[in-house]
């Protein structure tokens, strides 16, 4: 089973695009909503996007034109609040950008404060009216940026702005998620000079224009977590063609602590599990810390597994609600403040549940392989986001899994 290519990875790679003029192309994109979210950001701002084939085969190719309407308009904004990213790239290139301010969302108040005081720090000054934040800048001056917290889409937008400002800039406390390396490895072969991405300290000197980008993503590493997560809670081996364990390790070390054996190999990783699995204690941290998005897997995976565990939220502080969902399948998990308690159960029931975000809903999902009976997953949408055609590559691994369209 082959892993696809990064889901936070393209939505930065494609803003990306906006930074250089003329026709780019972006290699190993999913057919997934998001990404067609994020073509239609870009064309409402007058580029062309083409998207092709499927799998590790699918392909962008972007056309930016000379000019572009520097506009991130509310229909799009709020129905993904990523497109955020363009800020970076059109207060760099154009000095003007107009972006629907992101609401909340199912994980609560989600803040892009950081976002907007770092590009303050390069000069550029906002006003927020209508529902819209509008930035202005002559050109961006680099800065010293210190983020309070490694936020990982902040520290995209300030890597996008900083390419392309007059001087030095230098991000403290970055976030170092494997997708902002490779942001940075396309940003270089655009012709951007940029260290340190992947460390907590980035340094960019800016130039004055970028080429057109060609460039093939990273391997999702939230998905290939989800078909091990498969594997742990339905028992057998599966190889992950292409996934990336080092990506993963703090993931896998507590997957190996709950019994399940992860080994990487030259091809990626092949998983297996056999019985049940132990609880362990799990707390969220930004990378390399065990991710925010693994967590529903993890909470899934503890609510079948022999004894109890407490799983701590460190990144978002509403992101629990599909545990009710789970406990309507029989799981037992108390909430408190930003910890769930989870007690192993030995097996979950079948249930009509509710995806309420796309991890959530891939979890679901996976509780349904460890339940008696049929379980009715809704909001399948939002599992679509991020995931091409999961109930087909769970259904090739053994999975009885149908996609039912609604009425
Ligand atoms: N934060 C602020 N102010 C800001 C920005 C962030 O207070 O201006 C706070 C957030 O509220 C949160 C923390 O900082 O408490 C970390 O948030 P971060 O900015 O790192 O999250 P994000 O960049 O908005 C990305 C991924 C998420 C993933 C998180 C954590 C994308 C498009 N999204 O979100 O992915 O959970 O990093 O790793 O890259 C998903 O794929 O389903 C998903 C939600």
């Amino acid at each position: 089973m082959c892993v696809n290519g990064a889901k936070n990875s393209v939505l930065k790679l494609m803003a990306a695009c906006l930074l250089a003029p003329g026709v780019h192309r972006l290699d190993n994109v999913p057919v997934i909503s998001d990404v067609a979210i994020m073509s239609d950001v870009l064309r409402a701002m007058g580029a062309e996007v083409v998207h092709e084939g499927r799998g590790p085969n699918g392909h962008l190719e972007i056309t930016i034109p000379q000019d572009v309407t520097p506009v991130a308009p509310y229909e799009l904004v709020e129905k993904m609040r990523a497109s955020i990213v363009v800020l970076g790239p059109l207060l760099a290139r154009y000095g003007t950008a107009r972006v629907s301010m992101p609401g909340g969302d199912d994980f609560g108040y989600r803040p892009i404060d950081f976002h907007l005081s770092a590009f303050e720090d390069f000069g550029a000054t906002f006003v927020a009216e209508h529902g819209y934040v509008e930035g202005h800048c002559d050109r961006l001056v680099g800065a010293r940026i210190v983020l309070q917290f490694p936020s990982h889409t902040a520290t995209d937008n300030i890597l996008m702005g900083a390419v392309l400002a007059r001087g030095t800039t230098v991000i403290e406390n970055a976030a170092r998620e494997p997708e902002i390396s490779d942001l940075a490895s396309m940003l270089i072969e655009m012709g951007a000079r940029v260290h340190g991405a992947g460390t907590s300290r980035i340094e960019v000197e800016g130039v004055d224009e970028l080429r057109p980008a060609y460039h093939r993503a990273i391997p999702d590493r939230v998905e290939a977590a989800t078909l091990v997560a498969a594997v742990g809670l339905a028992g057998g081996e599966v190889l992950v063609k292409g996934a990336r364990p080092e990506h993963m390790d703090m993931l896998l070390e507590k997957l190996r602590q709950m019994g399940m054996d992860c080994t990487p190999t030259a091809e990626g990783l092949l998983a297996a599990a056999e019985g049940r699995l132990r609880s362990v204690d799990v707390a969220t941290l930004p990378y390399p810390g065990v991710a925010t998005d693994y967590k529903p897997l993890l909470v899934t995976l503890l609510s079948v597994a022999d004894g109890v565990a407490i799983v701590s939220e460190n990144l978002f502080a509403g992101r629990f609600r599909y545990i009710d969902e789970l406990r309507r399948m029989g799981a037992k998990i108390k909430t408190e403040g930003h910890h769930a308690i989870v007690r192993g159960v030995p097996r979950l029931s079948g249930a009509r549940v509710r995806a309420s975000d796309i991890r959530a809903g891939a979890a679901l999902v996976l509780a349904g392989l460890a339940a008696d009976g049929v379980t009715d997953v809704s909001g399948a949408e939002h599992i679509d986001r991020g995931y091409e055609d999961l109930d087909e590559r769970l259904r090739s691994l053994g999975a009885n899994i149908e996609r039912v369209s609604s009425p």
